[in-house]
């Protein structure tokens, strides 16, 4: 057999991961779900999932993707020949074409607005004429689509270059820059004028908005921004090498994109605040909102350049992730090469999403469970089968595969002394799965 492809340095093994993590989740979704559901009350309910639910359960997909150096399906065959769990792997494929249906078209968007504001097009307007620019372009037919196609060529040419040529060197060059833009952003947000009362908007903890049903987003975005639950990270880590050590990156990886996800908030709440804005948008918060806020400010054209630069970098890192789910599925099955499974991706993607797109204006009328196809998508993958997904893993790791191979992977062969294992592998086996199940319950409204 021949040797499996790796990740060349340590630095890629971060990078490539936390740029799958980081990305709309991060910088679109989480400050107007913050914003919408309780602020800083949310906050905490998310970091709460992240460290007693997340870090676990990205520990468990770790040790699956180094131990069996498989794609997401035949990892679970390696690991427990003969049973069904394999099809654990098969639910991931289906999320990753799930999830990058919609995630696609806003990634479209991000192009979008991008070519605007280097054209300077996003200045000289007023609220009313940024909403009703918006609605009429997601609504239209044909120039979504446009950049979706674009954007599926970039993903094509990364991809189709293989895992350390095209992944690793994109997301090496790419992540810092996202961190730079990030760090100035942080800057001139915070020193704005009216930058305390934002801060105090997104912080201020108000815990009469936190129902069950807010738990279960949270969880679902915990899940959603760190990529767990699918697949994303077994396929990665099949990459990594046996001296990465698997616990401190799983630490600094949801410390990284959690750092991201709260600075988004500090950076888009105060600007929000000082120009007298609507901080509880929801979802147009970043393509309504903040051009508006650019808009007001000096050099606008520079500022919503470098923002739309920041979501689209972001969104590109995680496609390409969701991607290689798909087509590390594909090159072990179909026994194609890489270019053609790549291919093969692109055209699914490029169906659907234009599916998801067109539901969004033309399609609206249809509904299934009374969503748009594009929402539907969207709850059905992020807030449903994600956390399923987690879950299987968890029970998975804790109950069937033998607690040794969890230690010689997550101590590599007990070489490194790692005080966390313990605590780490009781909350893959307890922890995780009764509080997600709890979660859903609870959520549900069946207990
Ligand atoms: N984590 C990515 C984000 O926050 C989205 C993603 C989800 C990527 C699942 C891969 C797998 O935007």
């Amino acid at each position: 057999m021949s040797e499996r492809v790796k990740f060349a340095t340590k630095l890629g093994v971060i990078a490539t991961t936390v740029g799958s993590a980081v990305g709309l989740g991060n910088i679109w979704r989480f400050p107007y779900e913050a914003g919408m559901n309780g602020g800083g009350a949310f906050l905490l309910i998310y970091i709460l999932c992240v460290l007693i639910l997340g870090i676990p359960v990205m520990c468990a997909e770790f040790v699956i993707g180094r131990r069996s150096k498989s794609d997401t399906v035949d990892a679970f065959r390696k690991l427990a020949p003969g049973s069904r769990w394999h099809y654990i792997g098969y639910i991931g494929v289906l999320a990753s074409v799930l999830i990058l249906g919609y995630y696609m078209v806003i990634s479209g968007w991000t192009l979008e607005y991008l070519f605007r504001a280097l054209c300077n097009d996003l200045t000289g307007k007023t609220a009313a004429e940024f909403k009703a620019e918006q609605n009429a372009f997601i609504q239209s037919d044909f120039r979504p689509l446009l950049w979706i196609f674009l954007f599926l060529i970039i993903n094509y040419l990364i991809l189709a270059k293989g895992v350390q040529k095209g992944i690793e060197k994109m997301s090496n060059i790419l992540m810092p820059l996202l961190f730079v833009i990030l760090i100035v952003f942080c800057i001139r947000s915070l020193t704005l004028p009216k930058a305390g009362e934002g801060l105090s908007f997104f912080f201020h903890p108000d815990f009469s908005k936190i129902t069950p049903q807010v738990i279960v987003r949270a969880m679902g975005q915990a899940f959603f921004s760190l990529s767990l639950g699918m697949g994303v990270l077994i396929t990665y880590s099949s990459y990594f090498s046996t001296k990465t050590h698997l616990i401190k990156t799983a630490g600094t990886v949801a410390l990284l994109d959690t750092t991201v996800s709260v600075l988004s908030g500090v950076i888009i709440f105060p600007a929000v605040f000082s120009y007298g804005l609507d901080p509880v948008a929801g979802p147009d918060l970043v393509f309504v909102t903040l051009p508006n806020v650019f808009n007001q400010m000096p050099v606008s054209a520079l500022w919503s350049s470098l923002f739309f630069l920041l979501l689209t970098v972001a969104a590109l890192t995680s496609t390409v992730s969701l991607f290689e789910v798909a087509i590390a599925f594909f090159i072990n099955h179909m026994h194609v090469s890489r270019k053609k499974a790549t291919w093969t991706m692109i055209l699914i993607i490029a169906i659907l999403s234009t599916i998801c797109s067109l539901s969004i204006g033309a399609w609206e009328h249809i509904r299934l469970f009374g969503k748009t196809i594009f929402d539907a998508c969207d709850y059905f993958s992020a807030i449903i089968l994600l956390p399923l997904g987690g879950l299987l893993i968890s029970i998975f790791i804790g109950w069937v595969l033998k607690r040794n191979i969890s230690r010689e992977e997550l101590t590599n062969r007990d070489k490194l002394h790692e005080p966390l294992f313990n605590a780490i592998f009781f909350s893959i086996k307890y922890i995780a799965p009764v509080i997600i199940i709890f979660i859903f319950l609870s959520g549900f409204g069946i207990i």
